[in-house]
C-alpha cells in the first residue's frame, strides 16, 4: 500500500499498467488482416446484456482505399495522429430496433464500450496500443458508411505501434473518490 492507501501501480497486471493512449503512431508499421481479425475477435467475446452483442465495427487498414475514406472525416485534432495508425476502427452501437423507438438493448453503448475495452487489451497483448476518440464528423461519417436505422456510430479507435516519447504523465481521480463521490455524504474531492 502507498501512504494514501492506494495499491502500488506495480501490482496491476502488466497489460493494464502499461496501457496508454498514444498521440503518435509509427507510420511504417502495418497490420495484417489476420491481426485485425484477432482484435475484432477479442471484441466478439466480450460480455453483453442478455448476450445481445449490440455492436458492429468498420475496420480499415492504412493504405486501403476505404481507410482514406475514414481519414477524410477525421477532425483536424485527431487527423494529426490517427491517420498514421495501422488501422482505424469505427465503433457502432445497436441502440434501437430498426427505425422504431424500441430499444434493442438498454445497455447497447455500455456493451460496445466493454467490447472496445477488450479489443484494447488484446492490442496491448500484441505489442500495439489504441487511442479511442470522438474527434470526427459524425453525421458525415454515418452517411458515408450508410449506417442502418437503429445503429449509431459512437467512437473510433486508432490502433498501431506508438511512436515518440511514450506515455505522458497521466492523472486519475483518487481511489477513495471512486467509492464515495456519488453519495451525498461522500467525498467531493473528485
Ligand atoms: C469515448 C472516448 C472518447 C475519446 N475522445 C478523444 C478525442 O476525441 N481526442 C483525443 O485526443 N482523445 C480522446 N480520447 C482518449 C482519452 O483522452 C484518453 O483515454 C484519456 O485522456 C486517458 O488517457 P489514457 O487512455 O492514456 O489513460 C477518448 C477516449 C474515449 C474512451
Amino acid at each position: 500500500m502507498t501512504a494514501d492507501g492506494t495499491p502500488p501501480l506495480s501490482e496491476l497486471h502488466d497489460l493494464l499498467r502499461t496501457r496508454f493512449s498514444p498521440l503518435a503512431f509509427d507510420p511504417r508499421h502495418s497490420l495484417s488482416s489476420a491481426e485485425v481479425d484477432l482484435l475484432l475477435e477479442a471484441a466478439r467475446w466480450a460480455p453483453s446484456a442478455g448476450n445481445s452483442q449490440p455492436w458492429a465495427f468498420v475496420a480499415e487498414r492504412r493504405g486501403e482505399p476505404a481507410h482514406a475514406q475514414l481519414v477524410r472525416h477525421l477532425a483536424g485534432s485527431s487527423r494529426r495522429w490517427a491517420s498514421s495508425a495501422s488501422v482505424l476502427i469505427v465503433n457502432i452501437s445497436h441502440r434501437f430496433v430498426d427505425d422504431t423507438t424500441m430499444e434493442y438493448s438498454e445497455f447497447a453503448d455500455y456493451d460496445l464500450g466493454q467490447a472496445v475495452a477488450h479489443l484494447t487489451l488484446q492490442a496491448q497483448a500484441m505489442g500495439l496500443a489504441c487511442r479511442q476518440f470522438r474527434a470526427f464528423d459524425l453525421p458525415a461519417l454515418s452517411e458515408e458508411l450508410s449506417v442502418s436505422p437503429g445503429w449509431f456510430i459512437v467512437s473510433m479507435v486508432a490502433v498501431g505501434v506508438p511512436a515518440g516519447p511514450g506515455a505522458p504523465q497521466r492523472d486519475r481521480r483518487t481511489l477513495r473518490s471512486l467509492v464515495t463521490a456519488p453519495f451525498t455524504d461522500g467525498d467531493d474531492d473528485v
